[in-house]
């Protein structure tokens, strides 16, 4: 059985230390598999952020944790024009990783992350072409049992927020990157964004989707909260067709879990199982 910690949205600037703190010393008490940060590690994207969120992400490493991260929109630098146009993300790879599109693989996971931020929008997300083909190349070959993962910051399709049937915004080309999803056999779309957790089938959210499990993850460190959630992060369990969710949220001064979800995998489509429940 593989195991992840699914982080995202710590931004840095807007973080609250205490909990800086609980989601390190979850990590190295429970010492996951890989480390999963779906992006926006600042607030503004500011040198000073940068240094926080790359201490941060050394800390894990230093545990002998690896760490695959994507950025997000808050990445790109917002009011310093020549940044945001000309070398958009050039902070974010010089203080979190070079690389935009990461991949790492065990014996049960192969794992692609993707950048979606782009600096022409302000918030919204893009695919790009090229990024399609990496999705196909990447899962491409035999690699059977293994569960294979896609990190985006912007989830590709458009999420339910709140109880009035509005949905979100949908990536540039979602279309054709569910196609490339689909085609490769993704099994788990992890993103953040929203600052929202939550579980569900893509065939459940939209049409065409494929056969892939959607896991929204919160905010795990920053005090921008949204919807009355609290801080939160997903601990993630994968083990041939089988995963498990446990979404941990702050309370007061800690981290406590929520009810495990299970979710089975019938070469179609993933099923939650009876015996667990799960938030929609
Ligand atoms: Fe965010
Ligand atoms: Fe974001």
């Amino acid at each position: 059985m593989a195991t992840i910690a699914h982080l995202s949205d710590v931004h840095f600037g807007r973080h609250d230390p205490e909990v800086v703190a609980a989601v390190e010393a979850f990590l190295a008490d429970k010492r996951p598999n890989l480390v999963v940060i779906s992006g926006d590690f600042t607030q503004r994207a500011r040198v000073n952020q940068y240094k926080e969120a790359c201490s941060f992400v050394d800390r894990i490493e230093d545990m002998g944790l690896p760490v695959l991260a994507v950025p997000g929109n808050h990445d790109v630098p917002l009011y310093d024009v020549v940044q945001r146009f000309v070398r958009p993300l050039h902070r974010y790879k010089r203080f979190i990783d070079d690389d935009l599109c990461p991949y790492w693989e065990n014996d049960e996971l192969q794992v692609l992350g993707l950048n979606t931020a782009r600096s022409f929008t302000i918030k919204d997300g893009s695919i790009s072409l090229e990024q399609m083909q990496l999705i196909r190349e990447a899962f491409r070959g035999d690699a059977e049992g293994k569960t294979r993962i896609l990190v985006t910051h912007h989830p590709l399709f458009a999420m339910p927020i709140g109880d009035e049937g509005e949905l979100t915004k949908v990536v540039k080309r979602h279309t054709d990157a569910l196609l490339a999803s689909a085609e490769a056999g993704v099994h788990i779309l992890l993103a953040g964004h929203f600052h929202r957790a939550y579980t569900k089938s893509a065939r459940e959210i939209v049409e065409n989707a494929g056969p892939a499990l959607v896991i929204q993850a919160g905010t795990a460190t920053s005090t921008r909260l949204r919807g009355g959630e609290q801080q939160s992060f997903n601990w993630i369990e994968a083990h041939r067709g089988s995963v498990g969710i446990e979404v941990h949220a702050w309370e007061e001064d800690r981290f406590e879990p929520g009810k495990p979800a299970s979710f089975g995998y019938d070469g179609e489509n993933w099923h939650l199982k009876p015996a667990s429940a799960v938030s929609p």
